[in-house]
């Protein structure tokens, strides 16, 4: 819908709303359908399951798909408030943590594909996109992995881990052939102040092929991916390259070295754990860095995986004018930014770390955060209507 049009909607839902509370009749009742510009003129207004509210998903159609990491439970019950909003706002799936290893190979004989098999299902009849969260990652990792066989205590050889990791991504990929679009092959494999964490992983298979670099068992991962599934899209996922220019160049010239060796990565997945005050320049300038790994790989993309913009920071009233509006800047700035990430044909998707306020984790029991565009209620914010106004521009 268009600018004008919402305006003239605003004015007539403002008109209707005023005359409806002189009435005395009570605004929300049981069955009332809101109109989109009741829901804009209402701002912190109520999610309400209806063909004409406005979803993000939709909004954003023709830039990118709009996802949200799920649980199990989240689609268990399809009367729950959360069911209607992930069905509603959005169009791409992953799982906060029941893809990852410990989840998915929790002993070396032992692959447990209950859970994920559902999310496909599910996926599946929503026409939703689904991404596989995670193959090989140092953390949530089964112990089993890194040890040899039985009770010895022995660290596992090179070899041996190796052809774990080849089996333990085949066996996944293959499961999930033509089911699961993209992978995150590999998570959290750059250190902090750059180059390659130190990891299980790496200091048990270190530099396996002789050639002078340790990439040996990402890259074992990523054609093993490749192999089972050819049409799968295969990421390397990582966080702090929104600010960080260090990483992000590791980032870069891992990645690089791999393409050029002929491994099969088809994209860098930024993790986009942002603060609310996050310097959008500087991304910019680190998604310009990782553009350039398409001089190697015509093909590369940038996909964001994991947003929420932590509001940590913030130690005043969340309702505060002043709060809102940086908050609400950053997150039209940061969409802006990915839009024309978008029509350069970088990203495609982007995918929030949870679908509302209450269940991210990024809450502790010492502090709430608030870091999406939907609320704890599952009320959109002024934030969600600012982003959404950037589509229908
Ligand atoms: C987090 C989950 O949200 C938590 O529930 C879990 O306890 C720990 O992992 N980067 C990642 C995600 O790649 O897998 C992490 O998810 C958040 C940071």
């Amino acid at each position: 819908m268009k600018k004008r049009t919402l305006k003239v909607f605003a004015l007539l839902a403002a008109v209707t709303l005023l005359f409806t509370a002189c009435s005395a009749e009570p605004i929300l009742t049981e069955n009332y359908r809101y109109t989109e510009a009741e829901l804009k003129s209402m701002q912190l207004a109520e999610y309400v399951y209806d063909d004409n509210a406005p979803s993000l998903c939709d909004a954003f159609a023709d830039y990118f798909k709009v996802g949200a990491c799920i649980n199990p439970w989240t689609f268990s019950d399809t009367s729950s408030d959360e069911y209607k909003l992930i069905t509603k706002q959005f169009n791409a799936y992953v799982y906060e943590n029941s893809t990852k290893p410990d989840a998915m190979h929790p002993s070396e004989d032992r692959y447990n594909f209950a859970d994920t098999d559902k999310l496909v299902e599910f996926a599946e009849s929503q026409g939703a996109l689904v991404r596989g969260h995670t193959l090989i990652w140092h953390s949530q990792v089964p112990d089993w992995f890194f040890y040899a066989s039985g009770n010895s205590g022995e660290p596992a050889t090179a070899e041996q881990l190796m052809k774990r990791i080849d089996e333990h991504v085949t066996t996944i990929v293959t499961h999930y052939k033509g089911k699961i679009d993209t992978w995150d092959v590999v998570n959290e494999v750059i250190n902090d102040g750059g180059g390659l964490r130190f990891s299980d992983w790496l200091k048990i298979v270190g530099d396996y092929d002789g050639d002078g670099d340790k990439y040996d068992y990402i890259e074992q991962a990523f054609i093993s991916a490749r192999a089972a599934d050819p049409d799968a899209r295969l990421i390397i996922n990582d966080y702090n390259m929104e600010w960080s220019e260090q990483k992000t160049i590791s980032m870069y010239l891992a990645v690089k070295k791999m393409l050029e060796d002929g491994v099969p990565i088809d994209g860098v997945g930024l993790q986009m754990h942002i603060g609310y005050d996050t310097n959008i320049d500087t991304l910019r300038s680190n998604l310009e860095k990782l553009a350039k790994l398409r001089e190697i790989n015509p093909d590369f993309v940038l996909e964001v995986t994991e947003l929420d913009m932590n509001c940590n920071g913030w130690d005043g009233d969340p309702n505060d004018k002043e709060f809102i509006e940086k908050f609400n800047q950053t997150y039209s700035d940061l969409f802006a930014l990915l839009m024309e990430y978008s029509e350069m044909g970088f990203i495609d998707t982007i995918m929030f770390w949870g679908i509302n306020d209450a269940n991210s984790w990024l809450n502790s029991s010492e502090r709430d955060n608030y870091p999406f565009l939907i609320d704890r209620e599952n009320k959109f914010k002024s934030a969600y209507w600012d982003v959404i106004s950037l589509a229908l521009d």
